[in-house]
C-alpha cells in the first residue's frame, strides 16, 4: 500500500460495525472514523493547577486545548472523560468548574454527569442528542482508574463494562497522560474503534519537527514536585543521550542533595530513602552530568531570604534556588543546542518565590538552542512572564512528556497503535 492511498475497511469491533478509511503511514485521526451520528467517549486531560486556599482553578489552558476536538467532532453526541488531581491531595475536586468552564470556552452548553458509570450517568449518556456534550465527573473517583493495567485487564474493569456498550468510538486526546495505562486510556480503546484526537496530533507533530532541529548539547531542567516520575526518566533520558546535563531544582533537587550529603534532614517524601538511593546512584553512573543548587530562597517573615544549601536543615523550607545558582544555570542554558524544562524551579504563584523560574524561562528564551517546555504550571508561568511565544514547543504535558522525549513507549501511543494494527490484518 502506497503511502497516500486510503483505503477502505470494514470492520466488526464486538459486533459494532464501523466503516474506517486508514491514511496510511499516520496515525488515524477523527477524519479516519465516521462519528458523525455516533456517541464517541473522548478521553481528554483537563487535570488542572487548583488553588489550596480558593479550591478554584488557577487556569484553563488544557481545557481550552480540549475544545478543538470537541468542535472538531460536530454532529457526534461526545461524552468527554478527564481525571482531576491525585487521590489525597488538594488538587483532587470534581469536574464541575471545568464543566463551566468549557461551556464558556465552547460558547455552548456542556452538560455535567455528576457521576461516572452509575445509572444517572448512564442516563445522561444515552439521553444525548446529536452535537451534544456530556463531561463525567473526575475518573479517578473510581479505584481502578488510580491503577495500571493490561490493555485486556482495563476492558474488564468494572469502568469500561459499566459503560463501553453506550460508546461507538473511542477518541484518545489525553496526551499527558500519555504515560498511564488507566482503564480510560487502555481499555476502551481495546474495545472500541479508536482514534487520536488533535491534542495529540499536534503535539506528536510538534515534537517530531523538533527533533528533526535539536542538537547537542543537550539540557534538561527538572523542577516541580513529581519527583518519582521524573526520576524514572532521567536514566532513559540520559543513556539514550537527550540529556547531557541536568539542572536540578525543586523537591527533585533536595532528593540529589541528600543523596549527595549535602543534606540530611527528612524532607517528607513517600518512599523517601528509595529516591535517594536511586539518586545517589544516577549520579555514580554520570558524574558530570548533574547540576546541584548551591544556594536557595526560603521565606523569613514573609520576605525571601537567601541561603546556602548547607544551612538548610527541616524548618527551613526552600521555596527557590538562589541567584549564585541561577546565574550557573543560565549560562549553562545559554551555550546549549537543546533546552528542555520540566517542572517549575521554584513556588513562582508566588512573586518572591518567581525569581528561579522567571530568570531560567528568560535564559531558555534569549538562547539560540531549540527549546521545549513541559507542563501546564510552566506553561502559566511563560504566559505571566510574556514570554511564550519565544520558545519553540510549549507542551501540555509534564511527566508524560519527559518520558516521551526519553524514548519510551507510552500507552496511550500504543493503544492507538494496537487498534491501526487490528483494523489492518
Ligand atoms: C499531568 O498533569 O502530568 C497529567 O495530568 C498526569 O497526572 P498524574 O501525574 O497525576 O498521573
Amino acid at each position: 500500500m502506497s503511502s497516500h492511498e486510503l483505503v477502505k475497511c470494514i470492520i466488526r469491533v464486538i459486533g459494532a460495525r464501523i466503516e474506517v478509511r486508514i491514511a496510511a503511514a499516520t496515525m488515524l485521526t477523527i477524519e479516519d472514523l465516521p462519528l458523525g451520528d455516533k456517541t464517541v467517549f473522548l478521553r481528554v486531560d483537563m487535570n488542572t493547577p487548583v488553588d489550596p486556599s480558593t479550591g478554584k482553578l488557577m487556569e484553563l489552558n488544557r481545557i481550552h486545548e480540549a475544545t478543538v476536538t470537541i468542535r472538531d467532532l460536530g454532529k457526534s453526541r461526545v461524552v468527554v472523560g478527564s481525571h482531576q488531581g491525585r487521590v489525597g491531595r488538594d488538587d483532587y475536586i470534581t469536574m464541575e468548574q471545568h464543566a463551566k468552564a468549557l461551556s464558556k470556552l465552547m460558547g455552548k452548553k456542556v452538560k455535567f454527569a455528576n457521576d461516572i458509570f452509575g445509572p444517572s450517568a448512564i442516563k445522561d449518556i444515552d439521553a444525548l442528542h446529536n452535537g451534544e456534550v456530556l463531561l463525567l465527573d473526575n475518573l479517578r473517583f473510581t479505584a481502578e482508574e488510580n491503577m495500571e493495567f493490561s490493555p485486556e485487564a482495563a476492558s474488564k474493569t468494572i469502568l469500561v463494562q459499566k459503560l463501553y456498550n453506550h460508546f461507538d468510538a473511542c477518541v484518545l486526546d489525553a496526551f499527558p497522560t500519555a504515560h498511564r495505562a488507566h482503564p480510560s486510556i487502555v481499555g476502551f480503546s481495546y474495545l472500541l474503534p479508536t482514534c487520536a484526537g488533535r491534542l495529540v496530533s499536534k503535539e506528536l507533530k510538534a515534537l517530531k519537527n523538533i527533533a528533526q532541529v535539536s542538537k547537542a548539547p543537550f539540557t534538561t531542567v527538572l523542577g516541580g514536585a513529581k519527583v518519582s516520575d521524573r526520576l524514572e526518566a532521567i536514566d532513559t533520558l540520559i543513556a539514550n543521550k537527550r540529556a547531557d546535563r541536568v539542572l536540578l531544582c525543586g523537591l527533585i533537587a533536595n532528593v540529589f542533595l541528600k543523596a549527595a550529603r549535602k543534606i540530611d534532614y527528612d524532607i517528607g517524601l513517600d518512599k523517601e530513602q528509595q529516591l535517594v538511593t536511586k539518586a545517589a546512584a544516577l549520579m555514580s553512573d554520570y558524574p558530570d552530568t548533574f547540576e546541584l543548587p548551591v544556594d536557595v530562597a526560603t521565606d523569613s517573615g514573609g520576605e525571601r531570604k537567601e541561603i546556602p544549601v548547607s544551612e538548610l536543615n527541616h524548618q527551613t523550607k526552600a521555596y527557590d534556588i538562589g541567584s549564585k545558582t541561577i546565574d550557573h544555570y543560565s549560562r549553562i542554558i545559554r551555550s546549549s543546542g537543546t533546552i528542555f524544562m520540566s517542572g517549575p524551579p521554584g513556588f513562582f504563584e508566588d512573586p518572591k518565590f518567581g525569581l528561579g523560574t522567571e530568570s531560567l524561562l528568560r535564559a531558555m528564551a534569549s538562547s539560540f538552542g531549540t527549546t521545549i517546555i513541559s507542563g501546564g504550571h510552566l506553561s502559566a508561568a511563560l504566559e505571566r512572564f510574556g514570554i511564550k511565544e519565544w520558545i519553540d514547543h510549549v507542551s501540555t504535558a509534564g511527566g508524560a512528556l519527559v518520558l516521551f522525549l526519553a524514548g519510551k513507549r507510552l500507552p496511550l501511543m500504543e493503544a492507538l497503535d494496537n487498534y491501526e494494527a487490528k483494523i489492518k490484518k
